[in-house]
C-alpha cells in the first residue's frame, strides 16, 4: 500500500478492531496464526467490519448482472477467508443454483461456521454449502474450479502481510477461477490506497471498483463499522494468457 494514506487506513482499521475487542496491531491481521488463535479462543468477530446482510446485495447484483455469471444454470462459488461470516450461506439462500465452498486457513473457523450454519439455515442451503480448511497461498483445490469467488476482508487482511503474500494470494484466486470468472472483494481499502501490486500483479482482464457505503448499508450493518466499503471486481480473461 502507498505509505501516507496506507498509514491512515491502518489507523482506522486498528480503531475499528479495538472497538470490537480485537488486537489493535494491524500487523497481526496479516497472520493466519492470529486469526486461528482468535477462532479457537471463541473471541473472533462473527462478521468482520460489515454484516453479511449489508453486503450480500453486491453479490446478488453480480450474479444477476455480470454477463459471465447471469447466464449460468449452476454457479460454483468460493467464499475465501470465510471466518465465521455468513455471506456464503446468505448467497446460497438467495440463489438455489449457487454452490458455495467456504474456505479458511483456520480449521476452527470452518468448523465454527459449519455448526453455526447448521443451527440456522435450511437443509437445502446446507446441502449446497461446503467447508474446507485451505490456504489460498498454496491451495489444494483444483485449478479453474470456480465461477465466482467472494471475499469480505480477506485480501484486506493479507495486505497487512506484505506485497509477496498479496501477489501469491491473488495468483491463487486467479488459478482457482475458471476463464471469465469473477473475484468479488468487499473491502475497506480505498482505491487510492491500493497499490500497483494489488491491482496489476496478476493478468486480470479487468479490475473495477465501486463505493458501497451509506445507502447500501443503511438497511444492513452500518452500525458495525465507520469504515467506507468498496466492492472490487477482478475478472479473469476468457482466454488463457
Ligand atoms: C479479516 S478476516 C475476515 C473473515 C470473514 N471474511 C468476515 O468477513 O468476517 C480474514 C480471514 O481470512 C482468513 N485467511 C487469511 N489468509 C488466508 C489464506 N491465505 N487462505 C484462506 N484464508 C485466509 C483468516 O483466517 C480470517 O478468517
Amino acid at each position: 500500500m502507498l505509505r501516507g494514506r496506507a498509514h491512515e487506513h491502518a489507523r482506522r482499521v486498528a480503531r475499528a478492531a479495538r472497538s470490537r475487542g480485537l488486537s489493535s496491531s494491524t500487523r497481526d491481521f496479516g497472520s493466519p496464526a492470529f486469526w486461528d488463535a482468535k477462532y479457537r479462543s471463541g473471541r473472533a468477530p462473527r462478521e468482520w467490519f460489515a454484516g453479511a446482510d449489508g453486503v450480500v446485495g453486491a453479490v446478488e447484483a453480480a450474479l444477476r448482472q455480470e454477463p459471465g455469471l447471469s447466464v449460468l444454470e449452476s454457479v460454483a462459488c468460493l467464499h475465501v477467508g470465510c471466518g465465521l461470516s455468513e455471506l456464503g450461506f446468505r448467497t446460497a439462500q438467495l440463489f438455489p443454483h449457487v454452490h458455495v465452498t467456504n474456505v479458511d486457513t483456520s480449521a476452527a473457523a470452518v468448523e465454527g461456521l459449519q455448526s453455526q450454519g447448521a443451527a440456522k439455515y435450511e437443509p437445502e442451503v446446507l446441502a449446497r454449502s461446503k467447508f474446507v480448511q485451505d490456504d489460498v497461498l498454496d491451495s489444494k483445490l483444483a485449478s479453474e474450479t470456480f465461477d465466482l469467488c467472494i471475499d469480505k476482508g480477506t485480501l484486506d487482511a493479507v495486505e497487512f502481510a506484505g506485497d509477496a503474500e498479496v501477489g501469491r494470494f491473488l495468483q491463487g484466486i486467479h488459478r482457482l477461477l475458471r476463464p471469465g470468472g469473477l473475484y468479488l472483494q468487499v473491502s475497506t481499502v480505498d482505491p487510492g490506497v491500493r497499490d500497483a501490486v494489488t491491482l496489476a500483479d496478476v493478468p486480470w482482464a479487468r479490475v473495477t471498483w465501486t463505493n458501497w457505503t451509506s445507502d447500501s448499508l443503511a438497511e444492513g450493518a452500518s452500525e458495525e463499522s465507520d469504515l467506507d466499503l468498496w466492492i472490487y471486481k477482478f475478472t479473469k480473461s476468457v482466454v488463457h494468457v
